[in-house]
């Protein structure tokens, strides 16, 4: 029954959000509300729908009898099962995913994204906010500010939301104490000043007893502002009408040879018939002949309207391409500062590469600096090398490619992004983007009259980069210097990296950490990269062991010049030689991130050769490498 009772509550499909804007126009107010967990933010929400007579008859009978059943309150009714009526949801005592509710006071229609308190959803929130005109941020009137309200007063001025309310909830069991409220509205109104609203406020409520809800309570006759409602009918809400047009093509639609039309849904502005567009990548143009929807062509489309466009002639646009307009065209960078919200509980690194999403585009990203965290209580800059799990923090952001973006506080469209990792697909950043960074349109790449193809052929071979990969003391040095001595016989120009050497000069300032090891791989890989161009033969011989950071050199390397080869001995095999005596160290404790020991080895799952690093023959192991190298020049050599 009580299941029954909250799908009776509407969801939020986007059709109906599209036509209650519509319908509401100016008079819909968008705002989010969020709190931790038994602040009685269901309790509040329900009392909103209750109060603004939005219920159906059904629903308000089930009120009755589904609170005797299952209510906390008595033989009063417990607003809270309007909302989070799921019995399982209530048993954990948590609220998951982002809610949409409607509904409408005398003056306004609302659309109330409902967020949960607990902490690892801070993601939802941010869906929600990026959209809101207002937060209410729900304390209990015993507790005050928690960590979690100030984090969300700064979530929200991050994503551009204007006002904010904090809700003193649950004032019955303080006696309405005008003291108690007024000492946690100045600490709030002190924290969030700095932040940049438009408008702070704090009003005191029960909602239980529905006070200072839609009428002023008699228990706070010493309060003087606005009720919940009064505010909620009065904040201001001014949207951006004349940005520009971002029409980011999410699929290129070619249902017959005589159709091409280019399918996603406005992120702003407007579009019409006639008006002449621009792709924002190659800086072609053409003329938009064609708004085509579901059911009929249109003359024009705005914002959040998913169309077709049809253009007058054939130029190349795919999928990711962002089109704007002719004479207001979109700047684009591959490199920017940004204020990220780190998601994941994995930690976030510099060097390590995400897939980076701004509006329909996807690109190769990784963070070059995290220039400062931002401690979310004080708002003081500190130092970071990684972040984890709810951390805000200042960061510079590398993209494979440039793409159409800018500055948040300029487009939301364009200046929002998300990270996502490579191989779980979980998002693991939101982020905003605060400006592009001048030297990514300052630094050119130079064309050079002598290229590798041309080394190549003065050296007699192709270039190669084999890159050693195992465990400390698997043998890679012993492998890779075998392999050297062999192709250095066979005539080829060849260099080895090794892990230990390069950590005594290029590498010094490089540790153990995740985030150093990372580092070290990244610059390892690019200075392969060089040598390659050099033509060379580049053997790598580093622990590496991290697959996503392997892919990553493979990437940056090419696939197709990129050799891969595990060097597969047991850690018990590694602990015995223990060559160094580190594992020994490590076992006493001595060393806090031994590879294999409290660090991990991820093996390859697809190398291009597994060396068996135990059994004694050496030239057995390295020939068909050698072999590969040697033998097989690639495509594109000379
Ligand atoms: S990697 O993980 O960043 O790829 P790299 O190959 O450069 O490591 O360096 C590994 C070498 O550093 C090992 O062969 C070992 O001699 C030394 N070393 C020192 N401390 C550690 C540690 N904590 N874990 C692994 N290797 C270590």
């Amino acid at each position: 029954m009580a299941r029954k009772l909250a799908e009776a509550v509407p969801p939020a499909p986007a059709s109906i959000e599209a036509l209650l804007a519509a319908q509401a126009g100016q008079d819909l107010l968008r705002f989010i509300t969020c709190g931790s967990v038994d602040d009685g933010k269901s309790t509040l929400i329900g009392r909103l729908l209750w109060e603004s007579r939005q219920l159906f008859d059904d629903q308000v009978a089930a009120l009755h009898s589904e609170s005797k059943r299952f209510g906390t309150q008595g033989d009063q009714l417990d607003f809270a099962l309007l909302v989070d009526g799921l019995a399982a949801e209530r048993e954990q005592g948590i609220t998951i995913d982002v809610a949409y509710r409607f509904f409408a006071s005398a003056r306004r229609r609302y659309i109330v994204a409902d967020t949960p308190g607990h902490e690892q959803y801070t993601r939802n929130m941010a869906t929600a906010a990026s959209t809101a005109d207002a937060a209410l941020l729900l304390v209990d009137a015993r507790a005050g500010m928690l960590t979690q309200t100030r984090r969300h007063a700064m979530l929200a001025s991050l994503l551009g939301v204007r006002h904010v309310l904090l809700v003193v909830n649950k004032m019955d069991l303080v006696g309405f104490d005008a003291d108690r409220f007024n000492a946690i509205r100045e600490a709030f109104e002190a924290f969030a000043a700095p932040l940049g609203f438009a408008s702070i406020g704090a009003i005191p409520v029960s909602a239980l007893g529905g006070d200072n809800i839609t009428e002023r309570s008699m228990r706070s006759a010493w309060y003087h502002g606005p009720t919940l409602i009064g505010y909620l009918e009065s904040v201001d809400v001014a949207r951006d009408a004349g940005s520009r047009l971002v029409f980011p093509v999410q699929w290129v639609n070619r249902p017959n040879a005589d159709f091409r039309g280019f399918s996603g849904t406005v992120a702003a502005g407007t579009v019409r018939v006639g008006d002449p567009v621009r792709v924002t990548a190659s800086g072609q143009q053409a003329t938009v002949a064609e708004i085509v929807t579901m059911d009929a062509s249109l003359p024009h489309a705005e914002a959040g309207d998913a169309v077709t466009l049809r253009l007058d002639r054939e130029i190349d646009v795919s999928r990711g391409d962002v089109l704007a307009r002719a004479d207001s065209p979109l700047d684009s960078s591959d490199q920017f500062e940004a204020t990220l919200i780190w998601l994941h509980d994995e930690a976030g690194l510099i060097g390590r590469r995400y897939e980076l999403k701004l509006a329909a585009q996807w690109r190769g990203a990784s963070l070059t600096a995290i220039k400062h965290r931002i401690d979310v209580n004080t708002q003081a800059h500190e130092p970071a090398r990684q972040l984890q799990l709810n951390d805000i923090a200042v960061c510079n952001v590398a993209c494979s490619r440039a793409l159409a973006c800018a500055p948040y506080a300029e487009s939301k469209a364009l200046g929002a992004f998300i990270l996502v990792d490579r191989h779980s697909h979980a998002t693991v950043a939101a982020g905003m983007i605060r400006h592009s960074l001048r030297r990514a349109a300052n630094v050119h790449r130079q064309a050079l009259q002598i290229n590798r193809a041309a080394r190549e052929q003065l050296n007699g071979h192709a270039g190669r980069v084999v890159w050693f990969t195992g465990l400390s003391g698997s043998g890679k040095s012993t492998l890779a210097n075998a392999l050297e001595v062999e192709l250095h016989a066979r005539g080829l120009r060849t260099y080895i990296l090794d892990g230990d050497n390069v950590r005594q000069g290029l590498n010094r300032d490089l540790g153990f950490t995740d985030a150093d090891r990372v580092e070290n791989i990244r610059r390892i890989a690019e200075v392969a990269k060089l040598m390659l161009d050099a033509g060379l033969v580049v053997i790598t011989a580093f622990i590496s062991p991290f697959e996503r950071e392997r892919d990553m050199a493979r990437e940056v390397i090419g696939s197709e010049h990129f050799i891969e080869v595990y060097v597969d001995t047991p850690l018990a095999v590694c602990e015995q030689r223990d060559v160094k005596g580190l594992y020994r160290k490590a076992r006493a404790g001595k060393i806090p991130n031994m590879t294999g020991i409290n660090s991990p080895y991820e093996a390859p799952l697809n190398p291009d050769f597994v060396a068996d690093g135990t059994s004694g023959d050496i030239a057995a192991r390295i020939m068909p490498i050698a072999d590969r190298v040697h033998g097989t020049p690639s495509s594109d050599s000379p």
